[in-house]
């Protein structure tokens, strides 16, 4: 089952802030494209054989465009910087059909964002939902200097009314936002939405750990780099194998340390969809029946993880996965 996409055309390019650009694609037939919600994302097939998961930060009521934001990251592994130096207005590229693992949630009475960087593009759709609820809002915007912030003009009524709050690090965060102390208490009713750079994750990770885990959202936009340190193969130590086993069928294969469940299902012909392949971007979520995955994604809550596992990076810490598949 190979995943549906989407034929865009890149209608414009727009500089935000100092390296990045936000890119507005379009039908190429004028039609309306499939509906999105706030927090969703799309893969984008980039020239060079990349595919990057990039948020809608535009209204989720708008059915004429997706807007992505995108930074030049100097650092990033090129498929970012070749979206800046080889995608021009008028290209055709292909890219999937929005998906929502970071949606906003109804039932909170206070909703609190903190935005590291590029980490506020899925935050501008979240505002645009929020302001259509009539919804509590603040949120927190973290990045190094104004001229580095996106979207100053989008976002300047709101900051005028305080409900947007930027802070300016100058490139060190231990002079920015102060994350512990802002999460220190949990008001009951708000929840936490957070997306930013590695560094800014687990600050914001740690600072939020004692509050009711139902209340914190979360969004990678890179995997975080493995803490298990990698044998001379690159196979990590320390990974066992384990097999899944197919519900449906009854099969039972064995996922050796260096493969993953996506690996082995393939070679056994069983198609499944996947994206970055790194636990950050969800397309691999799989229902299981019985085991206990050890997950290594960035995207489910603990609640999820009872229920789903993403199979392009859980390893197990029983025998056997059931998969309902
Ligand atoms: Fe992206 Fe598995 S393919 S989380």
């Amino acid at each position: 089952m190979a995943i549906e996409t989407l034929q865009l055309r890149v209608r414009q390019i727009t500089n935000e802030a100092e390296g990045i650009n936000t890119f507005e694609f379009v039908d190429p037939d004028g039609k309306e494209l499939p509906e999105f919600t706030a927090g969703s994302h799309i893969d984008v097939h980039i020239p060079g054989d990349f595919l990057r998961q990039y948020s809608l930060c535009n209204d989720p009521r708008e059915r004429h465009r997706y807007v992505v934001g995108v930074l030049n990251d100097p650092n990033s592994t090129g498929g970012s910087r070749s979206m800046h130096e080889n995608v021009r207005a008028g290209d055709l590229i292909t890219a999937s059909h929005p998906r929502n693992n970071f949606p906003v949630r109804d039932e909170a009475k206070h909703h609190l964002l903190l935005a590291g960087g590029i980490g506020v593009t899925p935050m501008m759709a979240m505002i645009e939902r929020l302001q259509t609820m009539g919804a509590n809002f603040t949120m927190h915007y973290c990045t190094k200097s104004e001229e580095q912030t996106a979207f100053r003009g989008r976002l300047a009524d709101l900051a005028a009314e305080g409900r947007i709050i930027n802070h300016y690090d100058g490139g060190d965060p231990s002079k920015g936002l102060d994350i512990p102390g802002l999460l220190k208490e949990h008001a009951e009713g708000t929840h936490l939405y957070y997306c930013g750079p590695t560094g800014f994750m687990l600050a914001t990770k740690d600072g939020s750990a004692h509050w009711p885990s139902e209340t914190v959202h979360f969004e990678y936009f890179a995997p975080v780099v493995a803490e298990k340190p990698a044998a001379a193969d690159g196979v990590e130590l320390g990974d066992a194998e384990f097999q899944v086993t197919i519900s449906s069928s009854g099969a039972t294969y064995n996922i050796p340390a260096d493969k993953s469940i996506v690996d082995v299902l393939r070679e056994n012909g069983i198609d499944v969809d996947t994206s970055c392949e790194a636990g950050t971007c969800g397309t691999c979520k799989t229902h299981y029946l019985e085991g206990e995955p050890d997950h290594n994604d960035f995207v489910l809550t603990d609640a999820e993880q009872k229920e789903w596992v993403m199979i392009c990076c859980a390893r197990s810490n029983s025998e056997n996965i059931v998969l309902d598949l």
